[in-house]
């Protein structure tokens, strides 16, 4: 059975509501409630979150105190998880589905890691420092990554296993295992599982899970 590792850990800056980012309400819960509905409508029940200062673990699950960056977050999970496959997920998506879980745990059965990713609907170019532009990339090879992403065990205890900077240096947990050497798979999600970072992704996220919710009680 695989383990959830859910990093909650961030300051949330750039949304700016005073309080970490993953405990901030949300369609009237903490945002992390979300995503540990969808992780547990998956099948899974082993859950270790990766928390800020001055928080809390969800019943159910076991805190660790995160790091100093994301990857570190990570690393401090998966430290106290039992064994098993591992899928790694931002407590800053709440959209996410529980087929994203169950879609990216499959693949991992011919990549050592299997991530959500949507197409890029944008057309991208390169531009240098000077803003002109240098190339127009193939975007139909272009993915935009998400969270989940499922990793073997081994594969991501290796790629966590290297110093402090080169974790900091990582926007994903992939990227750390493709410097190792190790195959990664998209498995394609959805645009609608974004990540909330600025107040407006925060009115978006309320108005799409305000569905969600059953009715409030008549008064
Ligand atoms: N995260 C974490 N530990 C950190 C930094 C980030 O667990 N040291 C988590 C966040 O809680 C979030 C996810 O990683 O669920 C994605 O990070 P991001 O969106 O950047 O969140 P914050 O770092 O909280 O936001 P900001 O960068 O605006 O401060
Ligand atoms: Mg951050």
């Amino acid at each position: 059975m695989a383990v959830a590792l859910l990093v909650a850990a961030g300051s949330g800056e750039r949304l700016g509501a005073g309080r970490p980012k993953a405990f901030v309400s949300l369609a009237g819960r903490p945002m992390l409630a979300w995503s540990l509905d969808a992780v547990r409508a998956a099948g899974i029940a082993d859950i270790v979150v990766a928390l800020p200062p001055g928080e809390d673990a969800p019943s159910g699950t076991a805190g660790v105190p995160g790091g100093a960056t994301r990857s570190a977050s990570v690393r401090a999970a998966l430290a106290a998880a039992p064994p098993g496959d591992v899928v790694v997920h931002d407590a800053a998506r709440p959209l996410v589905t529980p087929d994203a879980f169950t879609a990216t745990l499959a693949a991992l059965a011919d990549a050592d890691c299997a991530i959500a990713a949507a197409p890029v609907p944008d057309t991208v170019k390169e531009a240098g420092a000077d803003r002109l532009v240098t190339a127009t990339l193939d975007r139909s090879r272009l993915w935009a990554i998400q969270t989940p992403q499922a990793f073997r065990r081994t594969a991501l205890e290796r790629a966590l296993a290297v110093p402090d900077e080169v974790l900091a240096a990582a926007t994903d947990d992939a990227w750390l295992v493709e410097r190792t050497g190790g195959t990664v798979r998209v498995v394609e999600s959805t645009p609608a599982n974004f990540k909330v970072t600025t107040p407006h992704d925060l009115r978006i996220a309320e108005l799409l899970l305000a569905d969600r919710l059953p009715p409030a009680p008549a008064h």
